[in-house]
């Protein structure tokens, strides 16, 4: 592949291409989110991912999982849609507008089973975390009309294009863009810069972050940060360049310059909007 085109993100074009409610909005119109997340043995990845996406805009999320998340996520967002699956089948789950799948979720065949389900719907789904090693292991699941984005760190991307971790944080660009040519999805390669890419459209780089931003559960949040933006209607590409902006802003506030736990970032979503929208 050539040189990639480069291109980043202003504070002034995020705050252009996030969604805002309108006059006639409603709950459903302004997106509906569905997560597919947690298992009995992770109930946390749920947790953050949901309130994440709750943060960030969506007008509705719908939560499906075992039993052991869903008391998790039951307690902690009483604004969730909750569906506790017996087995995996998402049946009982209303429509949604997309998908966040894989933090927490396991990669037992009860999981790769749900990941198959939420993968033959016809909407975008962003895959993360178990959800990467399922399609790693079963590159069929990617097989499908509706778009794709995933979020590996570069552990997770090795994995799955088969190449060297450090090959790939020696070159985070041309691996990012491989990936997303190779598997016909957008990337969104995570790190302390962040990289998103898709077929013939420039990559973008995000540095909002920090490095604060280092603990577990992070890039859970950003999943449903992400998941969100796309359930409003932005594209894979928007929805992570946007998603990678805005939850590195919420960590940087978060953190000032101090430690964070995972749940500050989720919370601090909103201020990170507000603010970008005041230098803009
Ligand atoms: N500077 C800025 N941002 C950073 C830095 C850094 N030095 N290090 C990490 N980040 C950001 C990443 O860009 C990403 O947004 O923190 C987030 C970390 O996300 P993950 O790597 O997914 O970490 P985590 O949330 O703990 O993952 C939870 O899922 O990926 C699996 O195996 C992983 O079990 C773990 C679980
Ligand atoms: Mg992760």
């Amino acid at each position: 592949l050539p040189d990639p085109d480069v291109a980043a993100l202003t504070g002034g074009d995020v705050d252009d291409l996030l969604p805002r409610p309108g006059d006639e909005s409603d709950k459903y119109r302004r997106g509906v989110l569905g997560v597919a997340a947690g298992s009995d043995e992770f109930t946390g990845a749920a947790v953050l991912a949901v309130g994440g996406a709750l943060r960030a805009g969506a007008g509705l999320v719908r939560y499906a999982g075992p039993a052991a998340p869903v008391a998790q996520v039951r307690a902690r967002w009483p604004e969730a849609v909750i569906t506790e699956l017996d087995r995996p089948s998402l049946d009982g789950v209303g429509r949604v507008q997309a998908w966040v799948l894989g933090p927490g979720l396991g990669t037992g065949d009860w999981s790769h089973e749900l990941a198959a389900r939420v993968l033959a719907s016809d909407v975008p789904v962003l895959i993360d975390a178990d959800g990467l090693t399922l399609v790693a292991r079963d590159r069929s699941l990617l097989r499908r009309s509706a778009p794709v984005l995933i979020t590996p760190h570069a552990g997770e991307l090795a994995r799955l294009i088969r190449a060297d971790r450090d090959d790939i944080e020696a070159a985070r660009l041309e691996h990012s863009r491989r990936a997303a040519a190779e598997l016909g999805v957008t990337v969104l390669l995570k790190g302390s810069t962040t990289v998103v890419a898709e077929d013939s459209r420039p990559v973008r780089v995000n540095t909002t972050g920090t490095s604060w931003l280092a603990t577990g559960g992070t890039g859970d949040v950003l999943s449903g940060v992400a998941g969100a933006l796309l359930a409003q209607g932005l594209s894979c590409y928007d929805a992570a360049s946007c998603g990678a902006y805005v939850h590195g802003l919420a960590g940087r506030l978060a953190a000032g310059g101090a430690p964070l736990a995972a749940a500050d970032v989720a919370e601090a979503v909103p201020a990170a909007i507000r603010a970008l929208r005041a230098d803009s």
